[in-house]
């Protein structure tokens, strides 16, 4: 049986281009063809909690009037997320303009547009008071996942994916239940340590430790996931062991959007009951899975897919 999951956050149409290399200061790169593909962090986590975590997920955002505000209703539609919190605004679409490289890893830069109009009323509270878990993320106005964090139940979880990295009011901290974040954004919350700015992938090298960094999160909240890219992931919760959970081996095609199916399988795992360990185990193959095809929204793996690799039936590599 699946859960209850609300996710608040951005839609953004995604314009990508496959490039040899990521254009640097003032260069300019040819690229293939342009592709229009469905993405946003809040988008792709309700899709992932939905179609690869089996959970009852409403949508909380906003979009325009414009064309991609119906290719991104339309893929949470398919994936059957609940769309009737989307609010219409008088502002573009969300865009994110991405260059891919050929070992699969992107370079983002956001037009948050209509994601700055995304607001938590009385309708909106009320179904986040229904989940079992609350989902957000950092591409919205904090102040909105400072009332969505809020609006949960009391026995209700907040789930945090800390990006892209930014600086968070002491009101947020101490309403969350798990941070999720990569070993950029750990970096940066865990008190302005040097590091390359986002890239969502998780597979910046930073010379940090990961171990230093999950106990000086613990201090703000109970439980921190750190995802490490090819390295995998560690979890920890306050009076635990942490628990490396490794990668599966993958060919990446496109890491775009692995990170946020693997916070929206996991918020789908938590919803039902699943441990933290569990669900970070099923969140890791389906984040493996995300990377092996091109897109965001459009690579998420259905729950049947995710739940064979997590149990050892198949390879990633496969598909
Ligand atoms: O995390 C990946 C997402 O970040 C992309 O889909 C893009 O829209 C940006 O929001
Ligand atoms: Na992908």
């Amino acid at each position: 049986m699946g859960g209850r999951v609300v996710v608040v956050g951005s839609a953004n149409v995604d314009v990508v281009v496959e490039v040899p290399h990521h254009p640097r200061d003032g260069e300019t790169v040819l690229g293939g063809d342009v592709r229009r593909t469905p993405g946003g962090k809040g988008a792709n986590q309700a899709v992932a909690a939905t179609r690869g975590g089996g959970a009852e997920t409403t949508f909380v955002g906003a979009v325009g009037r414009d064309e991609s505000a119906e290719l991104l209703l339309s893929s949470l539609e398919r994936a059957a997320v609940r769309t009737d919190l989307v609010d219409r605004v008088d502002a573009a679409t969300g865009t994110a303009l991405i260059t891919v490289a050929p070992d699969g890893g992107n370079a983002i830069a956001v037009a948050p547009g209509a994601n700055s109009h995304v607001r938590v009323d009385a309708a909106r509270s009320a179904r986040i008071a229904e989940a079992d878990v609350v989902l957000l993320q950092l591409e919205i106005p904090v102040d909105v996942v400072r009332s969505a964090a809020a609006a949960k139940r009391p026995d209700g979880r907040v789930v945090l994916n800390a990006a892209p990295s930014r600086r968070l009011p002491a009101g947020v901290w101490s309403l969350v239940d798990i941070l999720v974040v990569n070993e950029t954004e750990a970096a940066d919350l865990a008190g302005g340590l040097p590091g390359p700015t986002t890239t969502g992938t998780g597979l910046d090298d930073t010379t940090v430790d990961p171990a230093a960094l999950v106990e000086a999160l613990l201090d703000r909240v109970p439980a921190v996931v750190v995802t490490l890219g090819a390295e995998g992931s560690l979890v920890a919760e306050r009076g635990k062991r942490p628990l490396a959970i490794p990668a599966l081996p993958v060919r990446a095609v496109d890491t775009t959007g692995a990170g946020d199916t693997y916070c929206g399988v996991l918020a789908a795992a938590l919803s039902r009951g699943a441990s933290l360990d569990d669900a970070a185990r099923l969140a890791t193959a389906a984040g493996a899975l995300a990377v092996t095809c091109p897109g965001a929204q459009d690579a998420i793996p259905t729950a049947a897919d995710v739940a064979a690799l997590a149990a050892g039936s198949t390879t990633a590599t496969g598909r």
